[in-house]
C-alpha cells in the first residue's frame, strides 16, 4: 500500500461537499483546493475541512496547478464534460458525479479522452455504492438469484423538481438524468451490466412548465419555470442482449407517493431494495427474508476510498466513466424514444 497522499480539488460546492468531506476524512487524501463560481460557497465549505485550501473561480486555471493530483467534478450537468476534459488533459485523475454528461455525444467524447490519457477515471455513484446495493451485488455475483431475467426500478417524487440551479430544468437536465440515472445505474450493475439491445419509452413535462411540482411544494417565479425545457417524467422498457428485461421509471413530480425502489427477479431468488428483502422458496415454502445491514459505511466514504485506492494502489476501477457512458446511452435512447414514439436500437 502506497504511503503517498492524494492531493484533491473539489469543483462545485453542492454535491461537492459530501464528496469532498469524504475525501478529506480519508487518511490517504487531503483536499488542497476548491473551485466554484461563488467564493463565499468555497469559504463556507473550507471552514468544515481540515488543512488549508486554495480557491479557484476558473476551472482552467485550477487544472494547471501542479499541486493537485485528482479532481472531483460536481458542477451542473452541462459542465461535467468541459471541466473533466480539462482535468484529464492536464494528467489529473478525475471523478465525476452523475449523470456523466448532458448528452450521449459529450459522454462518449470524455470517455475516449479519459481512457486514452491513462489517468484514473471514475463515476461517483451514491446508490450503486450504498451498503444495500453492494450487498445485493455480491449476492448476485455469487449466483444467489440464479438467472436474473427481469427487473423493475423506479424513482418517484410527489413534488421534487429541483430549480436551485437552472441546469436541472434546462436542456441537458431533467428528471431522468437527475434521478432516474441512480436507479438505472444501480439496477444495471445488479443485473451484471448486460449489453442493452433496444429501448422504448415515454417522457414529457406535466408539472414543471406550469410552475407546479417544485421541490417541497415551493412556488418558483415564472421567470424560472418558463425556462423549463426537459422531462419531469420518463418511463420505459429496456431489452438486453442476454434476454433480460428492465422496466424503469423516473418522476420528479406526480400524484403518487415518494418512492425509490428496485426489484430483482431471478429464477432462484428475488430481492427488493427498500426495505431490503430477499425472496426465496425453500422446501416448497416461500421465505421472505428481511436484511438489516449492520452499520453500513456511508456511500461517500466508500466512493472516496475506492477512488484513492485506484490512484495510489492501482486497484481496478469498479465504476469507470465508461459505465457512466453506457448508462447515458440507455437514458438518451429512452428519452429519444419518448420524443419520437419509436423503439431505439442501441448499436
Ligand atoms: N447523489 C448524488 O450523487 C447527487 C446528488 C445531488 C446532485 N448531484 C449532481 O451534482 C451536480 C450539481 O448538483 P447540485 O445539487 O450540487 O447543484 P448546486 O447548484 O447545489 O451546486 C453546483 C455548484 O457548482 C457551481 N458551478 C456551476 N458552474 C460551475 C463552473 N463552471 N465551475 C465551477 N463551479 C461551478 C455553482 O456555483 C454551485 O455552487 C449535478 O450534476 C447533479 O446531478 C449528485
Amino acid at each position: 500500500m502506497s504511503e503517498k497522499k492524494v492531493r484533491a480539488c473539489v469543483v462545485g460546492m453542492g454535491i461537492g461537499k459530501p464528496n469532498g468531506s469524504a475525501l478529506a476524512a480519508n487518511a490517504r487524501c487531503e483536499v488542497v483546493a476548491l473551485c466554484d463560481l461563488v467564493t463565499e460557497r468555497m469559504e463556507d465549505f473550507a471552514r468544515e475541512l481540515p488543512g488549508e485550501q486554495k480557491f479557484y473561480t476558473d476551472y482552467k486555471a485550477m487544472c494547471k496547478d501542479p499541486d493537485i493530483d485528482a479532481v472531483f467534478v460536481g458542477t451542473p450537468n452541462q459542465w461535467h464534460v468541459p471541466v473533466a476534459l480539462e482535468v484529464v488533459k492536464n494528467d489529473k485523475h478525475v471523478m465525476v458525479t452523475k449523470p456523466l454528461a448532458d448528452s450521449e455525444r459529450a459522454a462518449k467524447q470524455l470517455v475516449e479522452v479519459a481512457e486514452a490519457s491513462g489517468v484514473v477515471n471514475m463515476m461517483s455513484l451514491s446508490t450503486r455504492f450504498s451498503g444495500q446495493c453492494q450487498y445485493l451485488g455480491d449476492l448476485a455475483r455469487k449466483g444467489y438469484f440464479g438467472d436474473l431475467y427481469y427487473a423493475r426500478a423506479r424513482s418517484v417524487r410527489r413534488s421534487g423538481i429541483p430549480a436551485w440551479n437552472l441546469g436541472f430544468i434546462q436542456k441537458g437536465g431533467g428528471a431522468f438524468r437527475d434521478m432516474g440515472v441512480h436507479v438505472l445505474d444501480a439496477v444495471w450493475y445488479l443485473l451484471g451490466m448486460p449489453k442493452p439491445a433496444t429501448v422504448t419509452g415515454v417522457c414529457g413535462a406535466k408539472f414543471g412548465p406550469r410552475g407546479r411540482g417544485y421541490w417541497g411544494f415551493r412556488e418558483v417565479p415564472q421567470s424560472t419555470y418558463e425556462q423549463y425545457a426537459s422531462d419531469d417524467y420518463a418511463g420505459g422498457f429496456i431489452r438486453f442482449e442476454n434476454g433480460a428485461g428492465l422496466q424503469v421509471e423516473s418522476f420528479w413530480a406526480s400524484h403518487q407517493p415518494n418512492e425509490l425502489q428496485i426489484e430483482l427477479f431471478g429464477d432462484e431468488a428475488g430481492a427488493q431494495f427498500r426495505p431490503l428483502k430477499l425472496f426465496k422458496t425453500q422446501d416448497g415454502v416461500p421465505h421472505d427474508i428481511n436484511v438489516d445491514i449492520p452499520r453500513p459505511t456511508k456511500s461517500w466514504d466508500r466512493i472516496a476510498g475506492h477512488f484513492i485506492d485506484c490512484i495510489l494502489d492501482s486497484a481496478p476501477c469498479e465504476a469507470p466513466l465508461r459505465h457512466g457512458f453506457q448508462v447515458q446511452q440507455m437514458m438518451e435512447a429512452l428519452l429519444k424514444s419518448g420524443e419520437t414514439g419509436r423503439e431505439i436500437r442501441i448499436a
